[in-house]
Parts: C-alpha cells; structure tokens; sequence
C-alpha cells in the first residue's frame, strides 16, 4: 500500500506509541484486502465498548494506547455494559461496574465523546452522503451506507480505533465505488403493518440474499425508526452491511437492478416470526429499543404506559442513548415510564450486558435483540410496541 511521507513518519513512531500501532494495523489491513492508499474519514464510532466483551486483555490493550493516544476526527463509542450512571438499579454487579469505568476512562482519555449508543446518527455523528466514515456498530455501518449513502467497510473494534487515532482507514471494500453495486433485485409484495415486521423483513432479506447486496422495491413508505431496526436485522442475519431502497436510499434511482430476482411475500414475513419466536407464554423481561430507542420510540412507550403498571414478575428496560434520555427528561416521558415501573438503560443494551442467567424469556420489537437474547440463553418474543407492553404489564405474551 501507497505511503506518503506523513504516513510513514506516524509508521516509524514519530508520533508516539498508538499511531505507530495504529498504523501498523491499518497497514496489515490494508495489505490483506489489497489496499492501495489510505483515505480520511470524516467520523468514527468504536464497537467492542463493554467489559464483558473485553475481558482484562483489552482493557489493558486500551490503556496502552490510551498513554498517549489523542483520536483526530470525531470519535464515538458503541453501547457499554452498563448505564453509566445508574448501573445499581440495573441489577450490574459493582465489580463489573468497577472494571467498565476503567474501560470508559481510557476510551475518555483519548478525547473520544463517551456517547456509547449504537445510533450515533441521532446523537451528532451524522456523517453526509457520499462522505467515508469509520464505523464498527453493523446495524450503524448499514445504516450509514444504505440510509445516509455515506462509504463504511464494518470495522472491528482495533481498526476502528487505529482509523481514529490517524484520521484514515485503507481504501479498499465497500469505499470503492465497484463493490458498491447491488447483486440482488428483492422484491418486496408483503405488507408491513407493525413495527417488528422490519425485522421479521430484515431476517427474510439478510436470510435470503447472504452475502449479496440487495437492491430492495416494493417498500412505499419507510421511518426512520423502521429503517433503523431494518438495518440492524438485515445485516444480522445476513452479512452486507449495505442494500439499496429504492426512492428512499440516496442515488438509488441511478443504481442498475439486477437481474437475479427474490420476492419476499406475506409468507416469508410469517414464516421470520415462526423462526424467531419461540413457545413461551411468561415474560419476565421486556426490552425496548434494539438499536438504540429514539426519542420519538420513547415518546410512544410513554403513551402506551400511561396509568398502567409493570407486572411485578417482569423487568422493563427502555435501552437508549443519554441524550435521548434527556430529551426524555425534559419532555416528562421518563416520568410516566418510571411511574408504570419502567426502567432506562442508558449506555448498554440487551446484548452487551452481562444478563446470561438473569432472564428466563423477553419480549422486544427487535429481531437482532431476539437473536443475541438466544446468546443469552433467553426464549424470545418479537411483536409490535403494543404487544411488548402488553406483556410488560401482565407478564405474558398473548
Ligand atoms: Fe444496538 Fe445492542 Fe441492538 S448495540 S443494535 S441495542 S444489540
């Protein structure tokens, strides 16, 4: 891969411990997948945040780099393990709450904003069509290449750093206009008429099209909230963190369609629920907001909860981001989802959280919160809003 002359003077050292590693990684990375330069990025967001993925090994892999690592460009985090400031309530243990404020201590050290949402879109890190990003979060990587039409390869969670602290990544994957070019025409004949048939549709195409990018009609109207839970589905359960919408994608309209075709029908839309559901009928844990709730989801929740109770068998988490939390505040919906027994889970979420063992079965409006919700050991019920707070409050899914 093509150095300049800064390049390599970071490369040699020159400007301290973690550029040197940084660019050591990006350099590997760019000559496995054939690189030819490295570009800027405009923005950054780090996957790999919670202790319970982390393990020592990385938080002492942080610290290192942490000594003398400062990020170039606008850098923020993906969820932790924990709400930050209200992990007791939460039921975290104080050790593991101990070891992730180390972990957010060293990640602050390097000047990144401690936003810790997989939805840094609605937050301020909004990147502008066509602009290359560094991005980690696959449901974030989706949606900054097929909703914004800004360029990301999924980054893991070193190279993600290692971009932030150079202010470029390799040219190579999905920031060449050539691997930009849909594979699959996915016609879409079902009707989407609540909330979690996004996702039930984000498992048929990610089931169906694999490795392929699809290029989707059929869709007349699309939220962004549905386009979110969209994008966090599809890229789960299939692997491109790109597709193309057509009139809602920019630039969809000069994209050729491809000629392999695929119909998604009622069917198909069906026969998701039947896969991710299982036979459960208690719950005793809800979980709203899988990626990351948005202040709009929260007004909804609030509504809905208004003068009702959660069952005293079942925990309720709002998985959010602080900002929108705040908003939340302000506005008093957290009042009202708190008065009903309803908790916030600000910083983390269902997935990265230590839950193993805590839960015996969820309901959510998530498809990839019922797929890491199995990780997790939990039976998994995906249905509308009004259905997961249905359950919240009798404690079963009906
Ligand atoms: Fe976000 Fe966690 Fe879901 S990172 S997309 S809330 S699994």
């Amino acid at each position: 891969m093509f150095l300049t002359k800064d390049e390599e003077r970071m490369l040699d050292g020159e400007e301290g411990y973690a550029v040197k590693k940084s660019m050591e990684i990006l350099v590997a990375l760019g000559d496995i997948y054939g690189a030819e330069k490295l570009i800027q990025v405009g923005s950054v967001q780090v996957a790999g945040v919670s202790y319970h993925n982390l393990g020592d090994a990385g938080l002492e892999f942080l610290n290192e780099l942490a000594t003398d690592g400062k990020v170039k460009v606008l850098t923020t985090l993906n969820p932790a393990g924990m709400d930050l400031e209200n992990w007791q309530n939460l039921g975290i243990d104080p050790e593991f709450a101990r070891k992730q404020n180390l972990v957010i201590d060293a990640f602050s050290k390097m000047g990144i904003i401690v936003s810790c949402t997989c939805t840094p879109y609605l937050i301020g890190n909004l990147p502008r069509y066509g602009e290359h990003v560094a991005w980690s979060e696959s449901s974030a990587v989706t949606f900054a290449n097929s909703v914004i039409g800004a360029k990301t390869n999924r980054e893991g969670g070193p190279s993600a750093l290692a971009a932030a602290f150079v202010g470029k990544t390799p040219c190579y994957g999905l920031h060449l206009d050539e691997n930009r070019v849909p594979d699959v025409h996915v016609d879409v004949t079902a009707d989407l008429s609540k909330f979690s048939d996004w996702g039930a549709l984000g498992y048929c195409v990610g089931t169906q099209a694999q490795s392929k990018i699809s290029y989707i009609t059929g869709i007349k109207d699309a939220s962004v909230d549905e386009l979110k839970t969209f994008c966090a589905s599809v890229v789960t359960f299939g692997s491109k963190p790109l597709f193309y919408m057509k009139d809602i994608t920019p630039g969809s309209e000069n994209v050729p369609l491809p000629k392999e075709k695929i119909t998604i029908d009622k069917q198909d839309i069906q026969d998701a629920y039947q896969t991710i559901n299982d036979e459960t009928e208690d719950i005793d844990f809800v979980c709203i907001g899988c990626p990351h709730a948005s202040i709009k989801e929260i007004s909804q929740i609030a509504s809905l909860l208004k003068g009702k109770k959660i069952s005293p068998n079942t925990e309720f988490w709002v998985a959010t981001s602080r900002p929108a939390k705040q908003l939340a505040d302000k506005r008093g919906y957290s009042k009202v989802i708190e008065a009903a027994g309803g908790k916030f889970a600000c910083d983390t979420c269902m997935a990265v959280a230590p839950l193993k063992g805590r839960f015996r079965a969820i309901a959510t409006t998530s498809a990839k919160g019922c797929y890491y919700s199995r990780h997790n050991k939990m039976l998994t019920k995906m249905g509308s809003l009004e259905e997961c707070i249905a359950a919240g409050v009798s404690g079963k899914w009906k």
